[in-house]
């Protein structure tokens, strides 16, 4: 190949999006002068332009963390109003990740699991006072409606950030059970994609492995068999025996308590009931 030809081939490569040193041969004494300085001054452009790109790239992940980050706060902004929810987005944002990791899903997957997870419920912001301050085990039909409504209230409150990709979907079905018995949509066994079959899993590893209103936290051994139960008609039995095989690894997530150091004498925060 002459070097014209080789020159060509370089300048459609890098056209391409291909930035590669082949360019930077080309700049050697065996090739004529005018290949020469082409050479030098299009490997100058790919090294400007990669830079840029990098550039970018960067400002687009801080854009995406401060992104996160804001939804974060305001998803915390729901354990002021439920002190039961203090830190169950966070968890199960970190269980999820380390599920789909055991399961050998790609970063982006893994991501999508732990953004999904963080913001699982923020929906149940959209909740009245009056299911809020709850306690009982027991629920109207009225506060059942609210309930079943969280997953398509967190769905709409995100839609508009693209970037959460399938995230959107596994917070709007996070609640669907395999034998179509969930909600809001009742879908059943492969309607349900894997992000939400592994955030009903820890999601509800979470809600029984914390002390709530109506229940103390369970110790493994009840925790697992209560999952073992539900795997089948209601969660995926492949996923479940790799969360738990994971659990038993690697424990418990604990997460720091935003609000502990806010806390003043004039204005206490909720807290957890034992
Ligand atoms: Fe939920």
């Amino acid at each position: 190949m002459d070097g014209l030809t080789q020159l060509l081939a370089c300048i459609q490569d890098i056209s391409g999006g291909t930035y590669s040193n082949d360019i930077m041969e080309l700049t050697s004494d065996k090739y004529d002068p005018f290949i020469r300085e082409v050479a030098e001054s299009v490997g100058l452009m790919m090294v400007r332009i990669e830079g840029r790109e990098f550039a970018l790239e960067q400002a687009n992940e801080d854009l995406k963390c401060n992104i996160i980050a804001t939804i974060k706060a305001v998803a915390r902004g729901l354990s002021l109003r439920d002190p039961y929810t203090r830190g169950h987005g966070e968890r199960v944002g970190k269980y999820s990740d380390r599920l789909a990791r055991r399961l050998g899903w790609s970063e982006d997957e893994i991501w999508t699991a732990h953004v999904a997870g963080t913001l699982h419920d923020i929906g149940k912001i959209g909740f009245s006072d009056r299911l809020i301050q709850n306690e009982d085990t027991k629920v109207d039909a009225e506060m059942l409606a609210e309930i079943r409504q969280h997953p398509e209230w967190g769905h709409c409150m995100l839609r508009g950030l693209d970037f959460l990709g399938p995230a959107l979907e596994s917070v709007r079905s996070h609640h669907e059970r395999l034998d179509g018995t969930g909600y809001p949509n009742g879908l059943k066994g492969d309607e349900i994609k894997p992000g939400a079959r592994i955030l009903s899993i820890v999601d509800v590893f979470d809600a029984i492995t914390t002390n709530r209103s109506y229940q103390d936290a369970m110790n493994f051994d009840k925790a697992f068999s209560i999952l073992r139960k539900l795997a089948g008609p209601s969660l995926d039995p492949e996923f479940v025996e790799v969360f738990i095989v994971e659990i038993e690894e690697n424990g418990l997530e604990v997460v720091e308590d935003n609000f502990s150091t806010c806390t003043t004498q004039s204005s206490p925060l909720p807290s957890n009931k034992k």
